[in-house]
């Protein structure tokens, strides 16, 4: 195991030893607490704080699963919690400027309260320079661990209370898989289940194979045992999470059981809806698409992040498709699934980028049809290839090419909502709508959000069909279907 402890004997990151893809076996580790941790929490509160992607909604279940067993229980209030977590995103830089915020506000409150617990965790600490910072700068954080920790934080928090000295661990080549750790899931109806961790890809401007390490498949038994307990209590949708969730199975049997395989078993085990989040377009393939067409289960909905439209800032960016292969599998998806919404990725102002390879992501938004994107100004990700090279675009600049692209993409979300007026969709009931009370609201199965007027709580949580009679970007408005 490679290590780099220092003289407190923390266990440190290294982006270094975070690059390499050492060919060493996947552990799958059951999760156990030790005796003396057991009652740890007895008469005390946690809160965590979650940010980024859906893999760190994920990892905050398994994290208050965690604090639950050992006897921790919910707070509703953040600043009357006895331990108080971080779980960080690294993606960008403007995602870590918000954490440093809040740890600004824990400080004032940890004056008043000595006793509280702060620990950070998730991407931000597998990032050399951040948790230097957070040791030097930030003595009142008292527990700092990784991506790859999270099934030691009774252990982290022991050594925090009871030596009082800051525990950090934060492992940078460890790649295991933890199985059977509990979980305190949000909703009784939706739910994440991770299928694979990390990633391979390297794409030039990003830090993710870096803070998350290499890629490691659940094994299909351990993901379809867990799918069929969903289903049995209840649960209608699922959302199956990776960082390239179409490289399933690629790591442990050579590709003989693929990402479309899974989704066929996922399918035979009764769930209503199958979402999954991100596929890679190079890995999507035409098994993936056969098994998303005939998997009633399969929502017709993809997000298929591009990146860009143009193939010299694509090859740069490491993405291994073109614009033309891309299209192709947009072109191959719509005719095994008529009707599909496509939503995408974007970055916009990639090192060295030109006006004119901009124009080729604005092209190729009208010609991919998409129905949303997020879309984002590139950020410097220190450690990355990207952040070595030229960037001579000035971030003004950046940001007209920013607001045109969201013109372009505004108009998709628009597209994508007006072509259900009319229509009768299936709405999975999330909840009383937000912006109006008397509406209820959730997502169709082309993942649009959807609010119809009634106060029937009993719905939350089912199917039910409304004809849509208007259509707005960001949502569409109908009446309940008796
Ligand atoms: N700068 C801007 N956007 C980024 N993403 C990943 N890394 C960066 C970066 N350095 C975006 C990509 C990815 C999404 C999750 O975040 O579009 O698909
Ligand atoms: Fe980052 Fe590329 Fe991996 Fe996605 S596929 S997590 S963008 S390196």
């Amino acid at each position: 195991m490679a290590k780099c402890v220092n003289k407190e004997n923390m266990v440190l990151p290294s982006l270094k030893e975070a690059r390499l893809r050492r060919n060493f076996k996947t552990e799958t580790i059951k999760y156990k607490v030790e005796d003396k941790y057991a009652h740890l929490g007895d008469g005390k509160t946690y809160y965590i704080y979650t940010y980024g992607c859906q893999g760190n909604e994920a990892d905050s279940e398994i994290m208050a699963g965690i604090l639950e067993s050992v006897g921790y229980k919910h707070a509703e209030d953040p600043l009357e919690a006895d331990v108080v977590l971080l779980n960080t995103c690294a993606v960008r830089e403007n995602a870590e400027q918000r954490i440093w915020g809040v740890l600004g506000q824990l400080k004032g409150r940890k004056r008043n309260h000595p006793d509280m617990l702060i620990g950070i965790c998730g991407c931000m600490p597998q990032e050399e320079n951040a948790t230097q910072k957070l040791i030097e700068s930030y003595p009142f954080v008292d527990i700092i661990f990784g991506t790859h920790n999270r099934g030691n934080l009774p252990k982290l928090i022991y050594q925090a209370y009871f030596t009082k000295e800051k525990a950090v661990e934060v492992l940078s080549t460890e790649g295991n898989i933890l199985e059977s750790a509990p979980k305190v899931r949000e909703s009784t109806f939706k739910a994440w289940v991770h299928i694979m961790y990390g990633c391979d890809e390297f794409c030039t401007y990003c830090i993710v194979p870096y803070t998350r390490g290499r890629e490691r498949s659940r094994a299909k038994e351990d993901i379809l045992a867990e799918v069929k307990e969903l289903v049995e209590k209840g649960y209608k949708e699922i959302t199956l999470l990776g960082q390239n969730v179409n490289a399933y199975g690629k790591d442990i049997n050579n590709g003989e059981y693929t990402f479309g395989d899974l989704l066929r078993d996922i399918d035979k085990t009764g769930i209503e809806r199958v979402r999954f989040t991100s596929p890679h377009p190079r890995d999507m393939d035409e098994n993936a698409i056969n098994a998303m067409a005939t998997c009633k289960s399969v929502m017709p909905h993809l997000h298929f992040p591009v990146q860009s439209g143009n193939d010299r800032v694509l090859k740069i960016m490491n993405r291994k498709y073109t614009r033309e292969e891309y299209l192709y599998k947009i072109k191959r998806l719509n005719e095994e699934i008529p009707g599909i919404s496509i939503t995408t990725d974007i970055i916009v102002g990639f090192p060295g980028e030109t006006k004119e390879e901009f124009n080729d992501t604005l092209t190729l938004v009208k010609e991919a049809g998409f129905e949303g994107a997020f879309t984002f100004i590139y950020s410097k990700r220190e450690g990355t290839p990207a952040a070595k090279m030229e960037d001579p675009i000035s971030e003004e600049e950046k940001h007209v090419w920013f607001n045109q692209l969201k013109e372009a993409v505004d108009e998709g979300y628009l597209r994508g909502t007006q072509r259900f007026v009319g229509q009768v969709v299936e709405v999975l009931v999330d909840g009383e709508s937000k912006s109006d009370l008397g509406m209820l609201s959730g997502y169709s199965k082309h993942n649009k959000l959807t609010h119809f007027k009634s106060d029937d709580k009993s719905l939350i949580g089912k199917i039910v069909k409304v004809k849509i009679t208007d259509a707005k970007s960001w949502f569409m408005i109908g009446d309940l279907v008796e």
